[in-house]
């Protein structure tokens, strides 16, 4: 098999992802959670919004999508023309794994006067059955624009949807969902931290509970975050959401310290997505040489999990890039 053909490394391995992905007519999509080696080569670095819109509107032939799971099915959803590639299939994500579709179609047909309005993190089965998906950079103005009186079931991310619900005194019925990651953060290290930096402010994705997100001076996505970040004033920043994000901020901003919040053991590792960390520039560069793993969606199903997607975009639209949820 081709894949088990010995690859370059280092400096070389980077100048064969650079000859593949010319030779291939590619693009690297990234999310910020990657590694800084795979965000600094990629072609565009985004928030889950922000990658959705770049795979919609690219004329790449390919992309390779170094983010997990669903982001390259949304890839596919949205560009079925063109080849989607995954490094690591395996690259899920926890938010997905807790909404199997058959149950969530039961619990649908348990409440058939809400819509259900669902965050992107879920497989495409699960977009199919949803009536507007929406990710934590559209979340806000998307709700806005739904009427006070509909009834809501909000799902998979328990924390978004609660999160949400508070600040716009909106009852919604939330699935029971968590992201590992962020639900691995420490109230009580985060406190210590806070002792330690008592000026820093705290940057908290709204999938982190209510113990982490209640102390944050800011909520919102990792492009919400990474503004921030560059507003903020004072010198440190204490960042609640997956650490690899801070690659961003300190090239952007190298005078100032970004601190991860920490997770029980007192340091952040914790808080690395084990899912985003399976991609590797090997990988990377294996799938852009055979082109596989790719994604396949049967075209029935596509279609109907494309008409929540585009509903988000038609919604979202003019929220491109302002990440902000803000602070209940
Ligand atoms: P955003 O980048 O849209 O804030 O999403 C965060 C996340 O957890 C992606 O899995
Ligand atoms: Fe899923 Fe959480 Fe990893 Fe994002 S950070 S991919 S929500 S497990």
């Amino acid at each position: 098999m081709k894949a088990e053909t010995k690859l370059p490394t280092g400096e070389d391995l980077l100048a064969e992802i650079n000859r593949l992905r010319k030779e291939k007519n590619a693009i690297i999509l990234a999310h910020y959670y990657q590694t800084p080696d795979i965000q600094d080569l990629a072609d565009f670095v985004g928030d889950s919004l922000q990658l959705s819109q770049m795979a919609a509107e690219t004329d790449a032939d390919v992309i390779a999508f170094c983010g997990v799971k669903f982001m390259a099915d949304t890839a596919k959803i949205l560009s079925p023309e063109k080849i989607v590639v995954l490094p690591d299939m395996d690259a899920g994500c926890s938010l997905e794994d807790s909404c199997p579709p058959e149950k969530f179609k039961a619990f649908r047909e348990k409440h058939p006067d809400h819509i259900a309005l669902t965050y992107i993190n879920c497989s495409t089965e699960v977009k199919a059955l949803s009536d507007v998906i929406v990710t934590s950079s559209s979340a806000e103005t998307i709700l806005q624009q739904i009427p006070k009186d509909q009834k809501i079931i909000f799902g998979p991310d328990r924390h978004l949807g609660g999160y949400l619900s508070r600040k716009f005194d909106r009852e919604m019925l939330l699935w029971p969902g968590v992201c590992i990651v962020h639900e691995a953060f420490s109230e009580t290290e985060l406190l210590k931290l806070k002792e330690q930096h008592p000026d820093a402010p705290i940057a908290a994705h709204p999938e982190c509970p209510p113990t982490i997100v209640d102390h944050a001076d800011y909520v919102g996505s990792t492009s919400g975050i990474l503004q921030f970040a560059e507003t903020f004033e004072g010198d440190t920043l204490i960042v609640a959401t997956e650490p690899h994000i801070i690659h961003q901020m300190e090239k952007a901003l190298p005078n100032k310290n970004f601190i991860g919040a920490p997770g029980a053991d007192g340091n952040c590792s914790c808080n690395i997505c084990p899912y985003m960390a399976l991609n590797t520039m090997e990988k990377l560069s294996a799938c852009l040489r055979d082109l596989e793993p790719r994604i396949e969606i049967e075209e029935g199903l596509r279609l109907q999990a494309k008409k929540s997607l585009d509903k988000m975009l038609e919604l979202a639209s003019g929220t491109v890039g302002q990440g902000d949820l803000g602070k209940v």
